[in-house]
């Protein structure tokens, strides 16, 4: 089965075709990120634009890429939640006008299982069942999974992801946005032991965590140095490198209770997040130490792209499942809710 995927959920607009019989034909990406840049973060209705501009064009390119031709699709994969509204409107339109087009079946795909399945596109997969942290800019849950569409909710970071706490920190810092790899790189110069701040949550029983208040550390700390614009460089690289061990430390113990608790074997990462090499090599560690196994996104798939949406789409497809004539866009969307896939891959 060929399956279509677009995502635009936010500000990428990812196009790709995937194959159950040959794997990943063909992807394409356009990042927005320019676009948003001078005001700090995005912008929703200049996300929606841009992704009206990009998408036909990016299905083109894909399309050509893999040889293929509009009328050889057998299903379109668009995500359909969560996300901006307007930006998930375009995908969905775009999404459903074409299978009109092309008499094939669509199916809105849940962004974060687009994330937690990006790693089975890999040769090394996880066998089910398994422990999968997703870490993007938006969510952060840890969640028990049994299946395709059999997710279970361990725990999850209850007022920002992540993700966004490297955006915030980046700021503070006056780094740019998108501040997960800026920070990073930072913190590559930090001075351990410098500063140390506080693992939020983590001396509670549990798999819930919160990085508002780590984030309120590292704010109070750049203050009692002088204020964004009076840091100098060490100073700068020793917040960086004290915010992302705290953060790393955080999502270290609570994967390691999410292994002890369940029992299971595997440790899936996804989502922008997952590639953080600092975060990588913690959890390496981590599974060592427990007798567990990690699997990661190839990390041109930890971000937003179209090839996971093609993929967790194609299996949900090939499943018999489709939409109605409906756009459905859902920009809150419970992962649980999802209904199981009965084929095994
Ligand atoms: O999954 P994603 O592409 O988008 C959402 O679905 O939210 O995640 C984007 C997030 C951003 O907050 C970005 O700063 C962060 O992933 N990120 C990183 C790294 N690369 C991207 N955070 C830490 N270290 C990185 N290397
Ligand atoms: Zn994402």
């Amino acid at each position: 089965m060929l399956v279509l995927g677009i995502e635009s959920s936010c500000d990428e607009t990812g196009v790709a075709l995937y194959d159950s019989e040959q794997g990943l034909l063909a992807d394409a990406l356009h990042s927005q990120i320019e676009l948003h840049r001078i005001y700090g973060g995005v912008v929703p209705e200049l996300a929606s634009r841009d992704h009206i501009r990009k998408t036909l064009p990016l299905i083109d390119v894909v399309l050509e890429r893999a040889g293929r031709q509009g009328t050889d699709v057998d299903g379109i994969a668009y995500t359909a939640g969560p996300g901006l509204a307007g930006a998930l409107l375009v995908g969905g339109s775009i999404a459903r006008a074409l299978g009109m087009a092309w008499n094939v079946p669509v199916l809105g795909v849940h962004h974060m299982e687009g994330h937690l399945l990006a790693p089975l596109m890999s040769e090394q997969r996880p066998n089910f069942p398994f422990v999968a942290l997703l870490v993007s800019g938006g969510h952060t849950p840890l969640v028990a999974v049994e299946g395709i569409g059999r997710y279970g909710l361990l725990g999850a970071s209850l007022v920002e992801a992540a993700g966004d706490a490297f955006d915030r920190v980046a700021k503070m810092l006056g780094l740019p946005y998108p501040g997960g790899r800026p920070v990073a790189r930072l913190a590559e110069r930090g001075t351990p032991g410098r500063f140390e701040f506080p693992r939020p949550m983590t001396n509670r029983p549990g798999l819930d965590f919160s990085f508002s208040g780590l984030k309120t550390f590292v704010l109070n700390t750049v203050n009692e140095h002088g204020g964004q614009g009076n840091l100098d460089e060490q100073t700068r690289a020793d917040i960086a490198y004290a915010f992302q061990e705290a953060t790393v430390g955080t999502l270290v113990i609570k994967c390691r209770r999410a292994l002890e608790q369940t029992g299971f074997k595997g440790l899936l990462i996804a989502g922008g997040v997952s590639a953080n090499t600092r975060l990588r090599d913690a959890l390496e560690k981590l599974v060592k130490a427990e007798r567990a196994q990690l699997y990661c996104p190839e990390l041109r798939f930890c971000s937003d792209n179209g090839a996971m949406i093609a993929f967790a789409g194609c299996q949900r497809l090939m499943d018999g499942q489709h939409d109605d004539l409906a756009i459905q866009v859902r920009p809150r969307w419970n992962l649980e809710t999802l209904p199981p896939v009965a084929h095994v891959i």
